[in-house]
């Protein structure tokens, strides 16, 4: 059974706790999308949310940054008690060391790449790595239209961590729905984060457990 983490990007904002309260009921982690306006051409939110979902949250909170320097804010993120990290391959320096920092602080690490970034490029981290975020659309902005070539990048992935008995868990994240959830749980996604197919639906618990399988 796939978990599914709604992206809190689409959540309503004037009625957040109803929001992180049916995360809560009905879902497995709460997905958070922090971007800067550099790395991506969105600006999201920052601190003051993530700690107001972090009061109520009663699931763990996996925070993707979508930020240059993703080093400078490792501790902060930590702070707040997120218990995932990740950090687009390309936004830093020196992927390993900050691999390193994120597990310092007892947090779960991952390494996202968008779709024209080469999954090959993955591999070298994938020992180090709890988990990997393979975009399935351009990272920046919630409710665009998934790519179809996410199920090939996810599968090549999915057979390279077998290859090497790591125990690197897989996200997919951009465009993922009911439509397309069972297809990419059986191309080896482990963790499906949804945004607008679960707080644009009617009934966003039925849409959740349609994605869980
Ligand atoms: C896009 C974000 C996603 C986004 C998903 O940059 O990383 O998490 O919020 O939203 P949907 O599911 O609407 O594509
Ligand atoms: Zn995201």
């Amino acid at each position: 059974m796939a978990k599914v983490a709604p992206s809190m990007l689409s959540a309503d904002f004037l009625h957040l706790a109803d929001d992180v309260e049916m995360v809560n009921a009905n879902a497995d982690i709460f997905h958070l999308d922090i971007m800067d306006g550099v790395f991506v051409p969105n600006i999201s939110y920052g601190f003051p949310v993530v700690e107001a979902i972090a009061s109520m949250a009663a699931r763990p909170m996996d925070a993707h940054l979508m930020i240059v320097s993703p080093e400078k804010y490792v501790k902060r993120f930590a702070g707040c008690g997120v218990d995932m990290l990740s950090f687009h391959l390309n936004a830093a320096e020196n992927p390993d060391e900050v691999l390193d920092m994120i597990h310092s602080e007892g947090v779960k690490a991952g390494i996202a790449i968008n779709p024209d970034i080469p999954v090959e490029s993955l591999y070298p981290y994938l020992a180090k790595c709890d988990f990997v975020l393979i975009m399935s659309v351009f990272a920046g902005f919630g409710g665009q239209k998934f790519i179809e070539d996410t199920y090939g990048r996810i599968a090549a992935v999915k057979a390279e961590i077998s290859r090497t008995g790591s125990r690197c868990l897989i996200e997919v994240d951009g465009g993922v729905s009911p439509d397309n959830a069972e297809k990419l749980v059986n191309a080896g996604a482990d963790i499906l984060v949804a945004g607008s197919s679960v707080f644009k639906a009617s009934d966003p618990a039925a849409a959740i457990s349609a994605m869980r399988g």
